[in-house]
C-alpha cells in the first residue's frame, strides 16, 4: 500500500501493481482508453515515444485526472526513450539528443515530469552508456523521478557498472508463465534492480489477435493456449476468475509490476481485480515449471543490441 495513490497496492518500490500499458494503441484512440482505465483506477500508465501515442495519452492523463478528482501526483506515469537501432538502420542517440527525446516526450504529454524514464531497448549501440548519462542528469533535474532500462540483459547492467554509473531502478522486461528468466531476475534482485513485467497475457488464445498486431513466434507460443485443459483455464475455474486475471496474479504474487492493455472497458475493470483471491503454493509451483522460452518480443540475448 502506498498513500500517494489512495490505497492502491503496490510492489516494494512503491510502484502500482497494475498498471495501464498503452502499446498498440492508436493515438486518436488513447484520451478514450487511458481516461477510461484511470476512472476504473489504474494508477500507473505506461507509454513510450515509440508508441507514437504519447499526446493521446497525454490528453487521456488529463480527462481521467480531472473526471475522478485526482492530482498529478496521484498518477504515476512512465515513458520511454527510443534509442536508435543501427540494425534497422535508425542512428544511435548520443547524450544530447537522448535530453531533446525527453523534452519532446514531456511536451507531448503535457507533463512537466514523469515518475519513470526508461530506455527502451538496449540498441543504442555504442552510445548506449552515454544514453544512460543522460537518464542520470534528468533524475538528477528532478524530471524523471525514477529511471530504468528495458529489454536489457545482464551484460547490458554490467557494462553499466563497468563505466562507473550508477545502476537502472528497474529493467522492464517480457515475463510471463512461459517466459520467466530465472537467472536475469535473481542478477537484478541482487543488483536492487525492480522488475516490470510486460506482455504478460501470452499464453492467452486472445492475444493481439488482431491482424499485424502479432510477433514471429506468437503461433508457436499460442499453441498450448488453444488446449481445453490448458492449466490456466483450470485454474481461473478454481479461483472463481479469468485466465488474464491467473495470469496477472501471478506477476502480482512474484512482486513484479504488470502493465496490461486492453480497449475494452469490460476487461479493464477485470485486469486489475486481482486482489480478491490468491493463487496457492501448489498452482505456483506448477507454473514455475512452465518457463521455457526468451519470450515472443525482443529476444533479450540478440547479438545486435551488443553492438
Ligand atoms: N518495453 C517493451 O519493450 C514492451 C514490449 C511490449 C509491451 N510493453 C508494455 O506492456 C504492455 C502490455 O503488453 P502487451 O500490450 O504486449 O500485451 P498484454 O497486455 O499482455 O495483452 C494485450 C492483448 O490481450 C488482450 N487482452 C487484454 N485483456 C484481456 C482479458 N482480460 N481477456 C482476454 N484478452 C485480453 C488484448 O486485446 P483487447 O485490447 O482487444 O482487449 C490484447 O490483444 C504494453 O501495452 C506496453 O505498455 C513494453
Amino acid at each position: 500500500m502506498n498513500s500517494q495513490f489512495n490505497g492502491t497496492p503496490t510492489t516494494a518500490t512503491g510502484l502500482p501493481f497494475v498498471g495501464f500499458g498503452t502499446y498498440l494503441i492508436a493515438n486518436e484512440d488513447a484520451p478514450g482508453a487511458v481516461a477510461t482505465a484511470i476512472e476504473a483506477g489504474y494508477r500507473h500508465i505506461d507509454t513510450a515515444a515509440g508508441y507514437h501515442n504519447e499526446e493521446g495519452v497525454g490528453e487521456g492523463i488529463r480527462l481521467g485526472l480531472s473526471a475522478s478528482g485526482l492530482d498529478r501526483a496521484e498518477l504515476f506515469v512512465t515513458t520511454k526513450l527510443w534509442p536508435g537501432n543501427p540494425a534497422w538502420g535508425d542512428a544511435p542517440k548520443g547524450y544530447d539528443e537522448t535530453i531533446s527525446a525527453f523534452e519532446v516526450s514531456l511536451a507531448a504529454l503535457g507533463l512537466d515530469y514523469v515518475d519513470l524514464y526508461l530506455i527502451h531497448a538496449p540498441s543504442g549501440g555504442s552510445e548506449r552508456v552515454n544514453e544512460w548519462r543522460a537518464l542520470l542528469d534528468m533524475k538528477a533535474a528532478g524530471k524523471a523521478r525514477a529511471i530504468g532500462v528495458s529489454n536489457y540483459t545482464e551484460a547490458h547492467i554490467e557494462e553499466i557498472r563497468a563505466a562507473g554509473l550508477p545502476l537502472p531502478e528497474y529493467n522492464q522486461i517480457e515475463l510471463h508463465p512461459w517466459s520467466q528468466k530465472p537467472e536475469l531476475r535473481a542478477f537484478m534482485a541482487a543488483n536492487g534492480i525492480a522488475p516490470i513485467a510486460y506482455s504478460s497475457l501470452v499464453p492467452l488464445s486472445t492475444w493481439r489477435t488482431e491482424p499485424g498486431q502479432d510477433s514471429s513466434k506468437t503461433a508457436e507460443m499460442q499453441a498450448a493456449s488453444a488446449d481445453a485443459d490448458s492449466p490456466f483455464k483450470a485454474m481461473a475455474a478454481k479461483y472463481g476468475v479469468t485466465e488474464a486475471q491467473v495470469l496477472l496474479r501471478w506477476g502480482v504474487q512474484k512482486g513484479f509490476g504488470v502493465l496490461p492493455k486492453s480497449l475494452k472497458p469490460e476487461r479493464m475493470r477485470q485486469n486489475i481485480d486481482l486482489f480478491s483471491f490468491e493463487i496457492d503454493a501448489a498452482d505456483m509451483a506448477l507454473i514455475e515449471g512452465m518457463d521455457r522460452d526468451d519470450g515472443v518480443a525482443w529476444a533479450t540475448g540478440d547479438p545486435r543490441f551488443m553492438g
